[in-house]
C-alpha cells in the first residue's frame, strides 16, 4: 500500500486526478469504478479541467460503487433536487466529459427486483473485463461504498441497511436539498460488496479533513476487521494507493505520516 500525503484538499485532488488520467492515457478503454461523497468532488473538477485540455473519456467504462435504495433520478430532469448518486455523478462529472451514456453504470435505486439487479451488476463488471481502478472514499464509520460495520469482507453487490452513523452523517444533505425528514431518507442502499472492490486491479482511496483522521488511522493501521470495512485495503492484492491531506493523515503513526508530504 502506498500512502501519499498532500498539503491540502486541492493538492490531494490534483494528485488523484493525475492517477486517473495516467490510467486513461495508458489504457483508453479502461474500466473505472467511481465513488460519490464530498471527497472526490475536487478530483472530478480536476478531471473536467483535464478533459477541456484533451483528456478523452470516450472509451472509458464507468461503474459506480453504490446508490441509495428507493430514490433515483429522472435523467430528463437533470437538476432535480434529489440526493441520488445518479444525479450526483451527472452533475459533478459525467455531464462535463465525453463519456458515452451506454458506458455509465450506476446501481438503479428504483429497481423493482434488487436481488436480480445486483446479480446483473456483478455480471456486467465481469463482462467489461473487471475494474482497472476503483476510486474510494471512507465513511465516518469506516465503510467503503455502503459496506457498513459487520458486512462480510467477501460480500458482493447487494442491498445493505445503512448504519445509524451513516444516516446521521448523510441526513443533512437530504434535509438541505429536499427538506427530507430523518425518517424519510432512504435507510437502505445498493452497494458493491467488499469482495467486489477487492477484485479490482487497483484502488485509489482518498480522505481529507480532521474529521476523518481517526477512522483513517483505524482503517490503515488497525486490525483488518469487518467492523471497519475499509481496513480491507490492508489485504488488497493489487496496487493500493491512498492519498490523504495532512489533516486526515494526522493520526497515522510517525513512519507513515512522513511518507510523502508536498
Ligand atoms: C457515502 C458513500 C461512500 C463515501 C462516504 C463518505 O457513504 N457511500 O462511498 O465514501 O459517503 O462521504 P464524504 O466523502 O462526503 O465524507
Amino acid at each position: 500500500m502506498d500512502i501519499i500525503i498532500k498539503k491540502d484538499y486541492e493538492q490531494m485532488s490534483k494528485c488523484a486526478a493525475e492517477y486517473v488520467a495516467a490510467l486513461i492515457h495508458k489504457k483508453p478503454n479502461c474500466v473505472i469504478g467511481f465513488a460519490t461523497g464530498s471527497t472526490p468532488i475536487g478530483t472530478y473538477r480536476e478531471l473536467i479541467r483535464m478533459h477541456k485540455e484533451g483528456l478523452d473519456f470516450s472509451n472509458v467504462i464507468a461503474f459506480n460503487l453504490d446508490e441509495y435504495y428507493g430514490i433515483g433520478m429522472d435523467l430528463s430532469k437533470p437538476y432535480a433536487m434529489d440526493q441520488s448518486y445518479q444525479r450526483f455523478m451527472h452533475e459533478e462529472i459525467f455531464n462535463y466529459i465525453n463519456i458515452k451514456k451506454e458506458n455509465i453504470h450506476i446501481p438503479d435505486g428504483l429497481t423493482k427486483n434488487p436481488e436480480e439487479f445486483c446479480k446483473e451488476y456483478e455480471e456486467a463488471i465481469k463482462k467489461a473485463g473487471g475494474i482497472d481502478l476503483q476510486l474510494l472514499g471512507i465513511g465516518g464509520d469506516g465503510h467503503w461504498a455502503f459496506n457498513e460495520p459487520g458486512a462480510s469482507l467477501d460480500s458482493r453487490t447487494r442491498i445493505e441497511k445503512l448504519s445509524k452513523q451513516t444516516l446521521d452523517d448523510n441526513y443533512e444533505a437530504f434535509y438541505k436539498s429536499a427538506g427530507f425528514l430523518r425518517d424519510d431518507m432512504p435507510h437502505y442502499a445498493i452497494t458493491m460488496g467488499i469482495g467486489t472492490i477487492l477484485d479490482a486491479r487497483s484502488v485509489l482511496m482518498l480522505a481529507n479533513g480532521y474529521k476523518k483522521a481517526k477512522i483513517v488511522a483505524k482503517a490503515l493501521e488497525g486490525p483488518v476487521t469487518n467492523q471497519v470495512t475499509a481496513s480491507a485495503i490492508q489485504i488488497f492484492k493489487g496496487e493500493a494507493i491512498v492519498i490523504l491531506d495532512e489533516a486526515a493523515a494526522s493520526m497515522l503513526s510517525e513512519a507513515k505520516s512522513s511518507t510523502s508530504v508536498s
